[in-house]
């Protein structure tokens, strides 16, 4: 047994995970262009890290308007959930367990995706990004603000889609709310100029958000929900504003109170240096966050295993998702326990098709030549 805290078993809300190696959600493309099903591929490479404690699967759209780049997966129709079904019975039967991540792109999405229809988004802003369309990245376009009935559908598609989730067999779900996406369009002031209950104050950006997390959890048990958010310093509208960490501050706080199954935080993936977020950089922002949330907290972006088992140790994450070092290492708990060395990824197939450079990366094996001769 090892004696690394990665290693020590973990109670996820209602969840036993075996060990605290968690598998982030990755965007691979490789689900059925036309109707979004996900396919057998997608179980092979989901069900080959099963030992994971726990696997968090790909963005997924929640509906036909929230869906927004390329080759994605969605959870609105019967043969999602039957396509998702596959995959979930392929990584339980290998002995792991997977939660769903609900996902509306809001203004990152394109006509092109939408069958020429303008994306929508809290307000009439263009997020200045690039959208992944199937013939390749295109600047955004200038979506049209959501009315407030279209709000309120909105937020239903989230819990018809937790339901789905659930239905095809997934251990729980979480909310996708950072990122360029649109519930992190609501939260961010650049963005969101709504003059509604939806805009301006910290607490009607972040209405939204709660309204989503509330109705999902007219769905599913709060022990089986959890939110992905941070704040964040992207390009375009998305770069840290002044406010930017205020809200985060407050939408964290406030999940902190619906007793949620974990809190997905990521540290900078961008320099904060001369930013508003400066003091969140590297373990700053586990530090920052860590007292204002009272449940599971999974620590996440750029971590390795020297990094996780501290981590963990300092009481700054109960988990620790590692995203990038999943491509290439199906294996990932195993290499941790024998600190084999990591494979790297071929960046050429992580967005191709098919199982190239998706489920063809090897298990660890450790080469004869290196067995030490006594
Ligand atoms: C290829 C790729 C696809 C990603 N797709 C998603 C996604 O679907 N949903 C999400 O929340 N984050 C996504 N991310 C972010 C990762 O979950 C993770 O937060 C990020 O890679 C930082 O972790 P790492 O340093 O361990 O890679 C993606 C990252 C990469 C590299």
């Amino acid at each position: 047994m090892s004696t690394q805290p990665l290693f020590t078993p973990y109670r996820m809300g209602d969840l036993d995970l075996p060990n605290r190696i968690v598998m982030a959600p990755l965007t691979r493309m490789r689900a059925q262009s036309h109707d979004h099903v996900p396919t057998a591929v997608q179980a092979d490479y989901y069900a080959q890290r099963a030992s994971a404690g726990l696997i968090i699967g790909e963005a997924t759209a929640i509906s036909p308007e929230g869906f927004g780049w390329a080759d994605t997966p969605g959870l609105w129709t019967e043969e999602q959930v039957r396509g998702w079904r596959r995959i979930t019975d392929a990584v339980h039967k290998a002995g792991g367990r997977m939660i769903a991540q609900l996902w509306h792109t809001g203004a990152i999405s394109h006509p092109e995706l939408l069958g020429g229809a303008q994306p929508v988004s809290a307000s009439n802003v263009d997020p200045g990004q690039l959208s992944f369309t199937r013939t390749g990245r295109k600047p955004t376009v200038t979506p049209r603000s959501l009315t407030k009935y279209e709000i309120n559908v909105t937020i239903a598609d989230f819990a018809r889609a937790a339901r789905n989730a659930m239905e095809a067999g997934f251990d729980g779900v979480q909310i996708l709310a950072n990122y360029l996406y649109l519930i992190s369009q609501f939260l961010n002031a650049t963005t969101n100029l709504r003059k509604d209950e939806y805009g301006g104050s910290l607490e009607n950006r972040s209405r939204f958000l709660f309204e989503v997390v509330e109705s999902v959890l007219g769905e599913v048990d709060a022990l089986r929900v959890g939110v992905k958010i941070s704040p964040m310093h992207e390009g375009g509208a998305f770069q840290a504003n002044e406010e930017t960490l205020s809200i985060a501050e407050y939408a964290i706080q406030k999940l902190s109170t619906y007793n949620l199954s974990h809190l997905l935080l990521m540290g900078n993936t961008t320099d904060f240096s001369g930013t508003p977020l400066e003091k969140l950089a590297g373990d700053g922002m586990f530090q920052h966050f860590r007292p204002l949330f009272d449940g599971t907290l999974i620590a996440n972006v750029k971590m390795d295993r020297d990094r996780g088992n501290r981590l963990i140790a300092e009481g700054l994450a109960d988990l620790v998702a590692f995203g990038r070092p999943y491509i290439a290492n199906p294996d990932l708990v195993q290499r941790f326990a024998e600190n084999a060395p990591l494979a790297e990824v071929d960046w050429e197939t992580v967005y191709a098709s098919g199982p190239h450079g998706y489920s063809d990366y090897p298990t660890y094996q450790p080469s004869k030549d290196l067995t030490p001769h006594r």
